[in-house]
């Protein structure tokens, strides 16, 4: 019994010697202290010995026990030590390595534009409406003064979405932000319909139709739309608006024009034109002739006001649609309008 401790105890404190990480560690300790190890056996063997023999046996069981018990702990101290230094000498931190740069976002130049423009018309007093991009062919040209097989709506042609038994009236992707003007006129006037309140709004928002691509044309673009309806307004509240907004845009001195233009749901119509900053208006491929056409405008045509539910015979008003990406165009010096949607990173990080 004794010599076969003493076995018991070399073999054990050998193999320890050979154990280099924690899961040999584990695989030791099952096989020299676990259940079935050769000591537990011995110890479960305990009964057969003689009275004189056991407390011998006894005594040096429990030393081996405890020889092999500390040389289990101070080995895994050892290989915790090791693994500890290895991680220290392999996995060491430069703490005076530079950090890596966290990609900011940023806003799109045409928010940043149509930003600016809120804060300019609210400063005029103009507040923000948002119409529909889904629209009828009834809001979109008729109550514009459109009617139907009118040849200006060639100028907006698009594709339509047929609905049901309504021919005359297909569902379409809004060609332009006007039709919110019918919108909001209604919304207005339902209020107080024998004295509709005032009008003073900018619509806002995207607009969709076929347009020959190229620098200054998209068939998908934004607009701002102004309507501004009530009694005794005139086309010089028109032109004076216009003109400090590009003030208010450019400084003091810019140049801009208007130029007789036709609408159907404006008379007179017009179309708002500011110098090309591009090329000083010497005129390049985005403007043409040195001034960059804005958008239209003119005086609320007398059928749409009655559509909106103001009487002509009391109220006048005056509308503008405007291209804020055009606008953007001006202000940052973006020679091409394709640049907008391409999400191209190396054009929207320089804003
Ligand atoms: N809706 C016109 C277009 O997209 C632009 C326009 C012209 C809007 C004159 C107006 C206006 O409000 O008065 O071509």
């Amino acid at each position: 019994m004794l010599e076969k401790l003493n076995d018991i105890e070399h073999l054990g404190l050998d193999a320890l010697e050979q154990v280099n990480n924690e899961a040999e560690l584990e695989a030791w300790r099952v096989a020299h202290l676990g259940r079935n190890s050769g000591l537990t056996q011995l110890f479960n063997d305990f009964g057969k010995l003689s009275r004189e023999e056991r407390p011998l046996v006894g005594q040096r069981a429990n030393e081996v026990k405890k020889h092999l018990e500390s040389g289990f702990v101070s080995r895994s101290g050892e290989i915790q030590q090791a693994a500890l230094t290895h991680s220290i000498e392999h996995e060491r931190l430069d703490v005076t390595l530079p950090g890596r740069r966290l990609p900011l976002g940023r806003l799109h130049p045409d928010t940043m534009i149509l930003r600016e423009l809120y804060r300019i018309f609210g400063d005029m007093g103009f507040q923000v409406y948002r119409s529909r991009e889904v629209e009828s062919d009834e809001y979109n040209f008729q109550l514009l003064n459109f009617p139907v097989g009118h040849p200006a709506r060639d100028m907006q042609d698009t594709y339509f979405v047929e609905s049901g038994q309504k021919l005359d009236n297909p569902v379409v992707l809004r060609t332009h932000t006007s039709p919110g003007q019918i919108r909001a006129m209604r919304e207005y006037s339902a209020r107080n319909p024998h004295n509709p309140p005032p009008v003073r709004i900018v619509l806002p928002g995207m607009a969709y139709r076929y347009e020959q691509v190229d620098a200054r044309h998209e068939t998908q673009f934004d607009q701002i739309e102004g309507l501004a309806v009530g009694p005794g307004i005139t086309f010089s509240d028109l032109k004076g608006t216009l003109a400090d907004l590009a003030r208010r845009l450019f400084g003091q001195n810019v140049r801009t024009r208007f130029r007789a233009s036709f609408f159907p749901f404006t008379e007179p119509s017009a179309e708002f034109d500011i110098e090309c900053f591009l090329c000083g208006g010497k005129g390049c491929n985005v403007c043409g002739g040195g001034w960059l056409e804005i958008g239209g405008c003119g005086m609320v045509h007398p059928v749409v006001l009655t559509n909106g539910g103001y009487d002509p015979e009391i109220y006048t008003g005056f509308a503008f649609g405007l291209g804020p990406q055009r606008i953007a165009m001006l202000r940052y010096g973006i020679n091409d309008i394709r640049y907008f949607w391409e999400n191209d990173l190396r054009f929207l990080e320089q804003f």
